[in-house]
């Protein structure tokens, strides 16, 4: 999508800008919707539109964001995708608007977010079904070359983000764990500054990753282990950012089986490792200078009779052994032992993005990540770089006496513990016993990588959102001032 600035909205074409409830306390209403506003018939609901049609054969369209009093950057992303899914036509004139309380660069950037990532369209294995048409083109009217910056880089972190759906979205037929490799080797073979190197189950054995080997040995997709070092000359600094990602292309639970019920939403646990993947993708294409490290976990959860077993003890490529009391706790099993090579290549900080457990959407639906870390500052950076991304992030304790829940009377650890209590957070605890020295922070992602039901905002489909691929953008322009 190209994005420019543009005094007035050239004629024939779309032009939009958002509404706030009241509608009739709107200053600088656009005078060809004041009947409509009179009649009662302009609505500032969110996600409402009101269109009227031009003598030009364009469109004027106000698009609801909502209660003005409540009114933020997820305001207009709604408004804006409301628009691009009308699909009037491939360019779209936005007015932004210094009478709300978002500054108008933000309001660039949302209404980016709400136009690419509202615009996708999860239907792609249909038949005889043309592709959903796109919004080409953006103008933004009254923007700065500030606010056309920032829409611009937006939109490169949105498609990166729609290119980690299509991931999360594809079937487990299809997006085995050799494919993703292939996708992290086509993904680095378009930059110079990025290399992957993909390793197969003997490899990930030899690494002495017992515990990653452990899950994988019951499928007939074998595993990989991708690793992707994005490495510019211009870095700066010493710091090593680990990205760490769980791509369980399929988990059935194994022994421990799954419920039948929603079995198919379990294609959608590799979405950490396509956040890592496609957001180290959106670093190398905004070219940021500093250096990314990339350790994805690809596997599936299989059940067979070589799928490992509870009772069966693994042994960590840190040495530590832990007893498996349920095959389901599996995301837990590949963190380990990448979260321990990551800081063993050399990550000075690390984040994680793993689907880890149900209790997590329990706990903070479809919208929040949780977010665990063993140090308050680095888990806050984490925190405010997914708000300000629109990946919607909240900080959550680890104490030392969650260690309780996941000690063995056999083992060093055991992977589950029976006791409903602190599910995410003592899976955080165990994480954290393979983390080494150094900050970490793991983004429990299981509510918003993967939708069962429509959010009813600007991610009105199901399936994958890209969680993370605008939160790690963010993290990393961050880092790089
Ligand atoms: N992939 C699941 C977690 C999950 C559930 C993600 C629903 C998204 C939606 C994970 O592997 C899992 O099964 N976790 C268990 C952990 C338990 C056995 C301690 C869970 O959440 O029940
Ligand atoms: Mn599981
Ligand atoms: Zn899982």
């Amino acid at each position: 999508m190209e994005i420019d600035l543009s005094p007035e909205a050239p004629g024939g074409t779309v032009t939009a800008f958002a509404v706030a409830d009241p509608v009739d306390a709107q200053p600088d209403l656009d005078p060809r919707l004041a009947h409509l506003a009179e009649s009662g018939e302009l609505r500032g609901t969110s996600g409402a539109t009101s269109v009227l049609h031009l003598d030009d054969g364009g469109h004027l369209v106000a698009a609801g964001a909502g209660r003005g009093d409540e009114l933020d950057a997820d305001s207009i992303r709604d408004a804006a995708a409301a628009v691009a899914r009308l699909r009037l036509g491939p360019t779209l004139a936005w007015r932004l608007d210094e009478s709300l309380p978002v500054d108008l660069a933000e309001q660039a950037r949302a209404v980016v977010d709400g136009v690419v990532l509202g615009g996708y369209d999860q239907g792609k294995w249909k038949t005889g079904k043309p592709a959903a048409k796109q919004v080409e083109r953006l103008l933004l009217l009254n923007g700065t070359d500030q606010a056309r910056e920032l829409a611009q880089r937006a939109e490169r972190v949105a498609q990166w983000a729609n290119r980690a759906r299509d991931l999360s979205n594809r079937p487990p037929n299809d997006l085995t764990p050799e494919r993703l490799g292939e996708r992290a080797e086509e993904l680095a073979a378009g930059f110079d500054t990025l290399t992957a190197e993909v390793s197969d189950l003997d490899q990930i054995r030899a690494l002495g990753m017992g515990s990653f080997a452990g899950v994988a040995q019951g499928s007939h997709n074998p595993a990989r282990l991708i690793v992707l070092r994005y490495d510019p000359p211009d870095a700066k600094g010493d710091l090593v950012l680990g990205l760490v990602g769980k791509a369980v292309t399929f988990d059935t639970g194994g022994i421990s089986l799954k419920p039948g019920l929603y079995m198919e939403d379990m294609k959608g646990d590799m979405s950490g490792g396509a956040a890592v993947i496609e957001g180290i993708g959106a670093i190398a294409d905004l070219g940021l200078p500093l250096r990314v490290l990339g350790v994805v976990g690809a596997t599936e959860n299989a059940i067979g009779g070589g799928a490992f077993r509870p009772g069966d003890i693994l042994t960590a490529s840190n040495g530590k052994t832990i007893e498996i009391t349920n095959t389901d706790a599996e995301g837990r099993l590949v963190l380990a032992d990448v979260l321990w090579y990551a800081r063993e290549q050399g990550a000075t900080h690390l984040v994680d993005f793993a689907t880890l457990t149900g209790a997590m959407e329990r706990a903070l639906g479809d919208l929040y990540a949780g977010v665990f870390g063993n140090d308050e500052g680095w888990r806050d950076q984490v925190v405010a770089a997914g708000e300000a991304s629109g990946d919607h992030a909240w900080p959550m304790p680890i104490h030392r006496r969650f260690r309780r829940y996941h000690d063995s009377k056999f083992a060093d650890l055991k992977n589950s513990s029976i006791r409903a209590q602190a599910i995410p957070a003592y899976a955080a605890s165990f994480l954290q016993e393979f983390v080494g020295e150094g900050p970490w922070a793991h983004c429990d992602i299981a509510g918003p990588a993967f939708l069962r039901w429509s959010r009813e905002d600007y991610l009105t489909q199901i399936g994958g959102t890209g969680y993370g691929v605008r939160l790690i953008a963010e993290l990393a322009s961050r880092l790089t001032p």
